[in-house]
């Protein structure tokens, strides 16, 4: 089966491969001394590769005197190559939990390939080692099976990708990485050009002009598994840069890209070894934002917002009557078993609702011996009461969180306490779980910025119905565009393109550019876009936060063989770092003074 792997090289088997077939057999295997054990007459060593562990038994009779004391001064992580023969463990020696537990090799011949200072850490794979250190001797780290294993499920997502992609005829084409800048939202790479003093790249953001422009060269179906950087502030599931299966289809329109791409995740989840439901649900953005206050919902539990406005509008609770006053909305969650949390508990829960833009958070609760408890209760008349735990379903051991604010404030709000309560009652979130969120508004408004920008990005096509309102009524603009959500993160997003020139002109106006703007920065597009551009659309899925979630990680730093910390650095290699002089000048940069 792996018989390839031990093809032109040292070694005749893997350290993985050896079951009670091949007793008997004379083999000679490499990898590294994982355990030594030194029981005075005999050694035992466990040899290491990418496939596995074999136990490895020096008999001073079978070794020379020579082989036996280098054996006895073998130290962790010395490279090996044993010559021997594949022997039965003896009887009850077997070790059950060790895929070659049947057999070890008794050594006739063992050669030092090179040896190890003492390792910065073990490696195990239940270790317990600070990040930052297993970042800067990452090589090291990546010896762990944990971590190997996770490459290796990389490495079959991605053929996955490749080979659905490519029977349905699409090509891979390689686009600039040297490139201009892209809005995808975040802050740009800058790179200085030599040969132009004072003019400079822009690392893409993600491939998306470069894409749109294959479709109006007639490539018709389009994949890159691409390099994208963004600079912006990065957490467990963003890195600086990082890996899109980026797709582009010419001739769709409607749903088509979101069809095809449901073929494609269905083949590689298979691939994958993961099981998921097909055909996945299809929200609309607008039910996604009013059931669990966010766009990338995790459906695998419920604990969904109820919408309580028009039963407090009236109430004599001022923070809930004025907040409906003032056009907020009142919503909540009901956290089943958290009804005798104490007061102090609770209170922990409002610096979680604060950081989330909350000015309080109002709470109720039945224990569960049956008593209303809370503050609020007061402000309600029976009725009123009955009315609101009816609508929230309440019941003994329920605890309700109340948020009063503009609606997106309050959507905010109560998703993240939906997740935080999730997590502090343990509710069981197994397994994987996928869904469309489709039909995104078209803009929203930077309130920072005090100006439109598009929700996905400006080349995304505006519901036919609503194009007459992108002058008049922009947030009221529905658009062609969809996000594939896992487990509560946004794996993927795309959107059906805009064809047609006049209106991407539109687009980009309310976006804010003037016309000598969208000249300069997208003359390239609307010309492409005026000489016979087909419609076309597409997606990106990311490679990390996939491959995250299909292995359980937590961090898509788990998952990039040499990944950067949360303030961009790479402890390996110590980049970012300092240039000379003479390079500054080259491209015409001089640095401020501190
Ligand atoms: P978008 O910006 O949604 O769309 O990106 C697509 C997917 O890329 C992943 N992603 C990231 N992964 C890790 N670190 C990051 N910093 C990061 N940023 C994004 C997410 C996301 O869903 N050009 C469009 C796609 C299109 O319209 O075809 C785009 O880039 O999983
Ligand atoms: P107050 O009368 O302002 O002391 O608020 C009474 C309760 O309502 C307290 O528990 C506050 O935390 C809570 N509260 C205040 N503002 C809001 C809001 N916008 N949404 C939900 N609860 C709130």
């Amino acid at each position: 089966m792996t018989d390839y792997l031990n093809e032109h090289c040292m070694h005749t088997a893997t350290c993985g491969e050896l079951r009670k077939e091949d007793i008997g057999r004379e083999v000679v295997l490499t990898g590294w001394v994982w355990h030594n054990r030194d029981l005075g007459s005999f050694i035992f060593v466990t040899l290491r590769d990418r496939e596995g562990y074999t136990q490895v038994l020096i008999d001073p009779d079978c070794v020379s005197a020579e082989e036996f004391a280098l054996a006895e001064s073998l130290g962790r992580e010395f490279v090996l190559k044993v010559t021997g023969e594949v022997r039965h463990r003896g009887e009850g020696l077997e070790n059950p939990n060790m895929a070659t537990g049947d057999i070890e090799v008794l050594a006739r011949k063992i050669e030092v390939l090179n040896a190890s200072v003492t390792p910065p850490f073990p490696i195990e794979d239940d270790l317990d080692t600070d990040e930052t250190l297993r970042m800067k001797w990452r090589y090291i780290d990546l010896r762990r099976p944990t971590m190997y294993n996770t490459l290796k499920l990389r490495h079959t997502v991605a053929q996955a990708m490749r080979a659905a992609l490519n029977k349905r005829g699409f090509l891979e084409v390689e686009t600039p990485i040297l490139a201009n800048s892209t809005p995808e939202g975040a802050r740009d790479y800058i790179v200085p050009s030599r040969p132009n003093p004072g003019k400079f790249y822009a690392l893409p953001q993600s491939p998306q002009q470069f894409k749109q422009m294959l479709m109006c060269a007639g490539v018709e179906r389009y994949y890159q598994i691409a390099r994208c950087f963004r600079d912006e502030d990065l957490r467990a599931d963003r890195q600086p840069e990082f890996t899109q299966v980026d797709i582009e289809m010419s001739f769709v329109q409607g749903d088509d890209v979101i069809d095809l791409m449901e073929d494609v995740m269905k083949e590689v989840l298979e691939a994958a070894g993961v099981e998921a439901s097909f055909p996945l649900p299809r929200m609309p953005y607008a039910e996604a934002m009013e059931r669990y206050g966010c766009d990338r919902p995790d459906t695998r539990f419920g604990m969904e917002l109820v919408n309580v406005t028009d039963l407090v509008r009236d109430c004599n609770f001022k923070v809930f009557s004025g907040a409906v006053a003032n056009g907020g909305v009142v919503k909540a969650i009901n956290a089943k078993g958290a009804g005798n949390w104490s007061r102090g508990e609770i209170d922990k829960l409002g610096a979680i609702a604060t950081a989330n833009g909350a000015k309080g958070l109002a709470w109720m609760a039945i224990t569960a011996e049956g008593a209303n408890k809370g503050s609020i209760l007061k402000f309600f008349s029976e009725e009123e009461l009955a009315a609101l735990q009816a609508a929230l379903g309440m019941e003994p051991g329920d605890l309700v969180l109340f948020a009063a604010d503009a609606a997106e404030v309050a959507n905010a709000v109560l998703s993240a306490l939906r997740l935080h309560m999730a997590d502090a009652l343990n509710i069981p979130r197994e397994g994987h779980n996928l869904l469309w969120v489709v039909n995104f508004p078209m803009f929203k408004y930077d309130e920072e910025e005090g100006k439109y920008a598009a929700e996905h990005h400006p080349f995304t096509m505006i519901r036919e119905e609503d194009l007459d309102k992108i002058e008049t009524a922009p947030l009221e603009c529905g658009s062609y565009s969809y996000d594939l959500v896992m487990d509560g993160f946004e794996a993927g997003g795309g959107t059906i393109r805009i064809h047609n020139a006049e209106l991407q002109r539109r687009v980009l106006r309310r976006c804010g550019l003037t016309d000598e703007e969208i000249d300069v920065k997208f003359g390239h597009l609307i010309h492409a876009l005026e000489l016979g551009a087909p419609p076309h659309g597409g997606i990106a899925l990311g490679l990390d936060r996939l491959v995250m979630l299909l292995a359980g990680k937590s961090s898509i730093r788990d998952v990039i063989a040499f990944p950067k910390t949360t303030s961009a650095s790479d402890l390996m290699t110590g980049a970012p770092s300092v240039v000379d002089e003479r390079q500054l000048k080259d491209v015409s940069l001089a640095l401020l003074e501190k």
